[in-house]
């Protein structure tokens, strides 16, 4: 059998056992993972939707706040501490849900959890997990226990066709001990072309019937099919409310209406995310959202889709969340060393949040407000 090639032609390299020397900050992470990803893979990791405008714009909209710095500040007893839905959290950065992490490494989420545990940092377990949720929650006991460290887990929901299925997995997510559940509304319908390499499946759904794609060639493209007829719906967030007694979170808003109306629902959290790019082109980015989503609402609200520098972290912070979470980048670091390159990444990433703290004269996450940006000083 022919090796596996990567993105530049060459043979898949397998994860290093320790953290590569050069790497400093995510983006090296994304360089040298180009490296140890299956090209194909790596192409479905990362993409965006069509012509990757929102994919690039995430980004540029991140870039294009300016910072004001503040030195002389008493950053004695300064901390990233903070509480966040009853639960402790010892900084603002967890890991978005991201499926079938085996495409990256072996451990795929094993390794990241464990990762997350080391960090303290929160993890999102997603229903495309390719490894059980049971399987996840044990590995993190185990690394609770062996680090005497841990951080929230919770578990990404995505509805599936039967009500009932959708239900067991919360009830499996429950007993298992997940701490908060995040239904995930922006993606449900979506393009997808890519086909998963042998061995790689979603192991909490191998009982339930596979979801159609949108699109198919030889059928009507959405509408009047069943993927239309089983899209997410108000009422449907109000059924899982009503069965769940964890907290509530839902990703995917970038509307101050609907955040309004969720919260009115009885949703808990919101995650303000465009899925990082991947679902519909041409959409507003996160970070320019979330100012008018901070002032609709009073719950606490998280932040993904372009985060890759401490800075973008103060930066959310400054315009109303509470969190950030990274995608990509715990794949990048996941194939570069596994477990390791996982925690490195987010060691590094929190690093260079206590970094832009210390210069912007802030030594608490409170003391982070929008007058550390230029545009609103
Ligand atoms: C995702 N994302 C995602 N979201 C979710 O709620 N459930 C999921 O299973 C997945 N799966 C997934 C796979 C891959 C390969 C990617 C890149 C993303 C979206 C993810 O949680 C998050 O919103 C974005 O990745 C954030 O953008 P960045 O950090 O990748 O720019």
């Amino acid at each position: 059998m022919s090796a596996a090639l990567n993105i530049l032609g060459q043979p898949v390299q397998p994860a290093a056992n320790q953290i590569p020397a050069h790497i400093a900050s995510l983006p090296d992470y994304e360089q040298q993972a180009r490296h140890h990803i299956e090209a194909s893979a790596w192409q479905h990791i990362q993409g965006g939707a069509d012509q990757q405008l929102t994919l690039a714009h995430n980004r540029a909209a991140f870039d294009a706040l300016r910072l004001v710095p503040r030195p002389l500040a008493d950053l004695s007893g300064a901390h990233t501490r903070q509480m966040l839905l009853g639960q402790p959290l010892e900084h603002p950065i967890l890991l978005a849900p991201v499926a079938y992490q085996t495409l990256a490494h072996p451990e795929g989420e094993l390794a990241s959890v464990r990762a997350a545990t080391a960090l303290q940092a929160g993890m999102l377990v997603s229903t495309l997990s390719s490894h059980t949720l049971e399987a996840i929650a044990q590995e993190a006991q185990h690394a609770r226990h062996a680090l005497q460290r841990r951080g929230p887990l919770w578990f990404q929901l995505y509805s599936q066709a039967e009500r009932s299925h959708t239900l067991e997995l919360v009830q499996r997510a429950e007993s298992a001990g997940y701490e908060a559940i995040v239904w995930t509304v922006d993606a449900s319908i979506k393009r997808s072309g890519f086909a998963l390499p042998p061995g790689v499946a979603a192991a909490n759904l191998r009982h339930v019937p596979s979801r159609q794609q949108a699109g198919s060639i030889d059928g009507p493209p959405l509408f009047g099919t069943p993927l239309a007829q089983q899209a997410p719906t108000w009422d449907e967030l109000r059924w899982l409310r009503a069965h769940t007694r964890l907290p509530f979170i839902l990703k995917g808003v970038l509307h101050p209406q609907q955040a309004r109306q969720a919260v009115d629902c009885g949703v808990d959290a919101l995650i303000v995310s465009n899925h990082g790019g991947r679902v519909l082109d041409g959409v507003v980015s996160p970070i320019e959202a979330l100012p008018a989503i901070a002032a609709a609402v009073q719950v606490p609200l998280l932040l993904d889709s372009g985060v890759r520098w401490g800075t973008d972290v103060v930066k959310a912070l400054a315009l109303g969340a509470s969190a950030v979470l990274v995608g990509r980048p715990q794949l990048h670091a996941l194939a570069c060393a596994g477990w390791l390159g996982v925690a490195h990444m987010l060691h590094l990433l929190r690093g260079e949040l206590e970094l832009a703290m210390a210069q912007l004269g802030c030594a608490t996450l409170e003391e982070i407000g929008p007058d550390v940006l230029w545009r609103n000083t």
